[in-house]
């Protein structure tokens, strides 16, 4: 194989009460890569399409993510990076994830798959580095391996695989303004207040617990987010007004998709997925900002292959 084409997928960290820990893997939106092996030993981004980014290997989230792997797999040949971005950056929907997880996963697809999916991790993370200058993986993890994902410690790296629901659905907006995940995290405090971890805490093991038990009424009364959606609220337009006319609409639960501005809501149906869609548009009536609505399942996979040559 020479040439890859791939599809990967947005993600939606933290999930209110996991913060940096949990995250979930969308399919109804995500970027298209093309990566293929070159002769000369180098790494090389030669095209990107949807969005200004910077083509310079270094300075580039895939481009740095793959320059890792490639310095740790030391192969007989290079590669060239096409990207195709459908997601815009700063949207609190994984995109510098959907970038760097496709980079390391074609390189390994195309080298006859060297490394498993859960060893790419830390490849990809390199690239969250470059983004928001935190080695976070919470988005990183659900693109490589679908579904939901804990990452149970950073140090060692220990990820575990959550199956869902077969009924759960994502409805997410995320209003066109950009906030820097960079500066998102600056807002947060240094240290939690010991009632709000044991809250928090006692949330997360809920939601782990709904999520294998498929029992949607835990899943929603744990999602709520005690360490960064009170500090984080402010900077996303409607925040509590689209909260609230989710909740209304049938969600199980709703907050920030990672740092924002995306605003993420779970349900049980499709049909209640679309309603809430419909209400989050409505917030947003009126207003000089546009918006995207996505409605999605669990994507159960992770990065798909599209073409191969
Ligand atoms: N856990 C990260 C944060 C996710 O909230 O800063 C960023 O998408």
């Amino acid at each position: 194989m020479n040439e890859i084409k791939i599809f990967s997928p947005a993600t939606v960290a933290n999930i209110s009460c996991g913060f940096d820990v949990l995250g979930l893997c969308l399919d109804t939106v995500g970027d298209e890569m093309v990566v293929r092996k070159t002769n000369e030993k180098k790494v090389t981004i030669t095209k990107i399409t949807g969005y200004d980014l910077p083509f310079e290997t270094r300075n580039n989230v895939a481009g740095v993510a793959a320059l890792s792997l490639v310095e740790h797999l030391k192969p007989n040949c290079g590669f060239e990076i096409e990207i195709h971005k459908k997601i815009k950056p700063g949207s609190g929907i994984g995109s510098s994830a959907a970038s760097a997880s496709g980079t390391v996963f074609a390189i390994n697809e195309l080298l006859g798959k060297p490394l498993s999916l859960k060893e790419l991790i830390p490849f990809a993370m390199k690239g969250e580095e470059l983004a928001s200058k935190a080695l976070h993986a919470d988005n990183v993890a659900p693109v490589l391996l679908g579904n939901f994902t804990l990452i149970r410690s950073y140090n060692p790296l220990d990820v575990i695989g959550i199956s869902a629901p077969e009924e759960l659905y994502v409805t997410v907006i995320h209003p066109q303004v950009e906030v820097k995940t960079s500066e998102a995290r600056k807002v947060l405090p240094k240290a939690i207040d010991l009632k709000k971890a044991i809250a928090q805490t006692g949330n997360m093991g809920g939601l782990i617990s709904g999520l294998f038990t498929s029992n949607y009424d835990l899943i929603g009364r744990s999602l709520h987010d005690e360490f960064a959606e009170p500090y984080r609220a402010s900077l996303i337009p409607n925040f509590n007004k689209v909260k609230e006319a989710c909740l209304n609409a049938g969600a199980l639960g709703s907050g920030i998709s990672g740092s924002g501005p995306s605003i993420f809501a779970l349900s049980k149906g499709k049909d209640v997925a679309k309603k809430i869609g419909k209400v989050m548009s409505e917030c947003f009536n009126n207003t000089a900002i546009d918006y995207d609505i996505h409605i999605s399942k669990i994507n159960t996979n992770g990065i798909k292959i599209l073409e191969t040559n």
